[in-house]
């Protein structure tokens, strides 16, 4: 008789996201003529840039004919967009990393679900809380997390970093030195991020301690402070203790595309053993390439007129984010985010919990947003608005959040 992984059986419940659709979907039938504003998941809503896709247009056109015909990409993915992401995203900000440290996916999900496979079980991983949701649960089915205790919602050999307004979000080191750090900065979901210089501690820390951090930069894309570092490798010693994750996604707009990228640099060792090549070998073996048009539609981004696109599309999110964080304000809200994210997030109004405040705005104002508690237990009593919408929808969410 076949076995199946058991640590699937010890993973919690239903995910966030559709507790959340089952809600509005339930309150949208009994309502049907209410119209209802989801400023929830942290999906775009903006067409792909016009030179973005004029780029995949001619990659289509390229696969109809037996010269131009593409099939299996290389392992690491094609170096025309490894070369323009590694001149753009790194050499450019004065990180020494080359396009062969640069592996090409389909996007910071399944790299941040899939990056724990190469780390023995018995590493013991720190996360923030609140915390995108895929580092913690990728753990529990590799079976390193321990037992989950329903009442407090942590995992026993999860080190948890709380992100809270008390230390203004900024994760301390936790008293256990942990193997595996989790950082995800600009922050998913509090909207929040930290300075250069305090994610240089970091670094350090993690040489200073043999532990590696997994940099999840997804939302790079969207800093506008100078202090704020846009790669992880602009602090010193990150090449020995630090694999970035990327995304095109927030900052392009393909969510629906699927493109992404992971950097594991060739200094970063187990003693002898080498990450990048562990990666390699694990990107050879499970993974057959992202798409050649979509690689095209990645190098595309880097273009001068791609860029000037995309910069007003980041800008066009972050007037939304700018939108909803001051009409909150004026409204009485106390509000984090939004700065350097395209998140908000915010302090629910009267001690009500998270999904209460979530019922509440559903109800009263027809906005949907996400719970924070969703995110992990000191996501208790905040809630996340997203800068996503149309600006139209976030202006009207808005002006019926301030009549409430
Ligand atoms: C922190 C973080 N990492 C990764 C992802 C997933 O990115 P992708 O669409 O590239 O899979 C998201 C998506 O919301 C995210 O918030």
């Amino acid at each position: 008789m076949f076995k199946v992984n058991d640590n699937y059986q010890k993973l919690p419940g239903s995910y966030l996201f559709s507790t959340i659709a089952k809600k509005v979907n339930a309150y949208s039938a009994a309502n049907p003529q209410k119209s209802i504003i989801r400023l929830g998941i942290g999906d775009v809503t903006q067409p792909i840039a016009p030179s973005i896709i004029a780029a995949m247009h001619s990659a289509v056109d390229e696969m109809g004919n037996a010269a131009t015909f593409h099939g299996y990409a290389p392992d690491l993915g094609y170096e025309f967009l490894r070369s323009a992401i590694a001149k753009n995203d790194y050499v450019a900000r004065g990180c020494d990393i080359s396009a062969d440290e640069i592996f090409v996916s389909d996007g910071a999900k399944s790299d941040s679900g899939n990056i724990q496979e190469i780390f023995s079980v018995d590493n013991k991983i720190a996360v923030c809380d609140p915390v995108y949701p895929v580092y913690v649960d990728s753990n529990v089915m590799a079976g390193r997390t321990g037992t989950y205790d329903p009442k407090t919602e942590m995992w026993s050999d999860v080190i948890y970093m709380p992100c809270t307004m008390e230390n203004n979000f900024v994760p301390e080191f936790p008293k256990e030195t942990p193997d595996i750090i989790y950082l995800c900065l600009p922050n998913n979901p509090t909207g929040t991020t930290i300075t250069k210089s305090q994610l240089q501690e970091w670094v350090d820390y993690a040489n200073k301690n043999g532990a590696v951090i997994i940099y999840d930069a997804a939302y790079e894309a969207y800093i506008s402070e100078d202090d704020v570092a846009h790669s992880i490798y602009e602090c010193e010693g990150a090449k020995t203790c630090a694999i970035e994750l990327r995304s095109f996604s927030k900052n392009a707009g393909f969510t629906g595309v699927r493109l992404g990228f992971t950097v594991v640099p060739k200094e970063l060792k187990c003693g002898d053993v080498s990450l990048h090549a562990m990666w390699a070998r694990r990107h050879g073996t499970k993974f057959n390439g992202a798409p050649y048009i979509v690689q095209r539609a990645g190098e595309a981004v880097y273009s001068d007129a791609g860029k000037a696109e995309l910069k007003q599309q980041v800008a066009y999110y972050m007037n939304n984010a700018k939108t909803i964080k001051e009409g909150l304000k004026d409204a009485g809200y106390t509000v984090f985010g939004g700065v350097n994210a395209p998140y908000i997030w915010l302090k629910t109004p009267e001690q009500m919990t998270s999904w209460e405040f979530f019922d509440y705005l559903l109800e009263n104002a027809n906005v949907v947003g996400t719970p924070g508690s969703g995110f992990g237990p000191s996501g208790e009593g905040y809630f996340r608005l997203t800068a996503f919408g149309s600006y139209e929808n976030t202006v009207t969410a808005l002006e019926r959040i301030k009549k409430l």
